[in-house]
């Protein structure tokens, strides 16, 4: 019987059937105890709604705009390393699915599809992240190139200059491609689906560095090289230097504290998210959603405030809006989709989180998301700003 999927923890359960644990577990774990990671999804759960009657529903819209440009609802598709390892070719799907929805696609530099090749796929809402390494010529030769293929943003992530410890990544020995240990072997012989597409790809590195990078042609070469590489000594002058090369739209990604969001300000960006990278580096961290009204008090007239960590349905939007997120990210959830059902399960997931925002944004009395606010939810129930005291 054909699975009826009807919410994004149908994609997720689907996706663990389809991808090779490495990589599953990859997208659906965090750091150390994974506190932060299940704080970042049950802190939206404690914010309560309140439902308003006979208010006209009709001539709905949920579209608005993120750093000036149009997207159908206020989520993007968030940048994650090795979308192409959950299902051939991922990164193209995604950005394919993104496009006809109307919502941005944020590349990730650790991405598998190269910028060229997912550039000739996406549309006006392509977007490129950017991880800082040691190497300066090589993050001048990535902007250049996310230049060259029309990028309407930079997200320049702040947060993983080390790499948190993710124990389920250590134990599985992540690789990509994956090592062909017996353990893994088996694991895959169960993934037939999976197999297949990989199978019919050229697509199995890191697309946007091996062969772009003197002395990185395979990945034991990579492996030592990204180690090497991410620059721990990255500081607010680099985000200078990036912004001047860039020129273009600038995201900062990766800010939980309201010091941090002041320096966000100062750099001139053009917005910042609150994030914990999904509850993936510093695990004990706040979560997003409980982080995110202090950054907005503190800032929000002065930039665009955006928020990733958590969401996994079209409620989780809606609040966050209401909390003052102009835009909100989504990893896991449109990679639950992908790993599912490649293209048509990131479209599934897209539809899922517009069709429960739209909703519920009707049930609390509101037919346009700009016009949303804190009135829809339940004083007492939901995070409000912490201050200096
Ligand atoms: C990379 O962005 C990761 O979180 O693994």
């Amino acid at each position: 019987m054909p699975t009826i999927i009807t919410n994004v923890e149908d994609l997720r359960v689907l996706a663990q059937k389809r991808v090779p644990r490495m990589f599953y577990d990859y997208a659906d774990s965090g750091s150390w105890t994974e506190s932060t990671y299940r704080a970042n999804s049950a802190d939206f759960q404690k914010i309560k709604l309140r439902q308003r009657v006979a208010v006209n529903m009709e001539n709905r819209s949920t579209a608005t705009t993120m750093v000036g440009q149009k997207v159908a609802m206020p989520v993007a598709l968030a940048p994650t390393g090795l979308t192409g390892m959950q299902h051939a070719d991922g990164e193209i799907l995604a950005a394919r699915a993104a496009r006809k929805f109307g919502v941005p696609f944020t590349l990730s530099t650790m991405s598998i599809c190269s910028i060229e090749d997912v550039a000739q796929h996406a549309g006006e809402g392509f977007w490129f992240q950017l991880y800082v390494m040691k190497d300066r010529g090589f993050i001048e030769r990535l902007i250049d190139r996310a230049k060259a293929a029309n990028c309407g943003a930079l997200v320049l992530t702040l947060d993983l200059q080390i790499l948190g410890q993710r124990h389920k990544d250590l134990k599985n020995g992540l690789s990509a491609p994956p090592k062909l240990t017996i353990k893994n072997m088996i694991n895959i012989a169960t993934k037939a689906r999976w197999a297949l597409g990989m199978a019919g790809t050229r697509r199995r590195q890191f697309g946007n560095i091996v062969g772009h990078v003197q002395g990185v042609s395979d990945m034991a070469n990579l492996a030592a090289w990204t180690a090497e590489q991410f620059d721990p000594a990255l500081n607010w002058g680099d985000v200078e230097w990036i912004k001047k090369r860039w020129g273009g739209k600038l995201i900062l990604k990766g800010i939980q504290d309201v010091e941090d969001a002041r320096l966000a300000v100062q750099s001139g960006a053009d917005a910042l998210i609150v994030s914990n990278h999904g509850g993936r580096q510093l695990d004990g961290a706040q979560s997003s959603i409980e982080a995110l009204p202090t950054i907005v008090d503190a800032v929000g007239k002065d930039i665009e405030v955006h928020m990733d960590g958590g969401i996994r349905s079209g409620q989780d939007v809606f609040k966050a809006r209401a909390l003052g997120a102009r835009g909100t990210y989504i990893g896991r959830a449109f990679l639950y989709g992908l790993g599912a059902m490649g293209e048509a399960g990131v479209t599934k997931c897209l539809e899922i989180i517009h069709k429960e925002l739209d909703l519920t944004m009707a049930f609390c009395g509101h037919t346009q998301i700009d016009t949303v606010g804190l009135d829809v939810l339940l004083p007492g129930t939901y995070p409000t700003p912490l201050r200096a005291g």
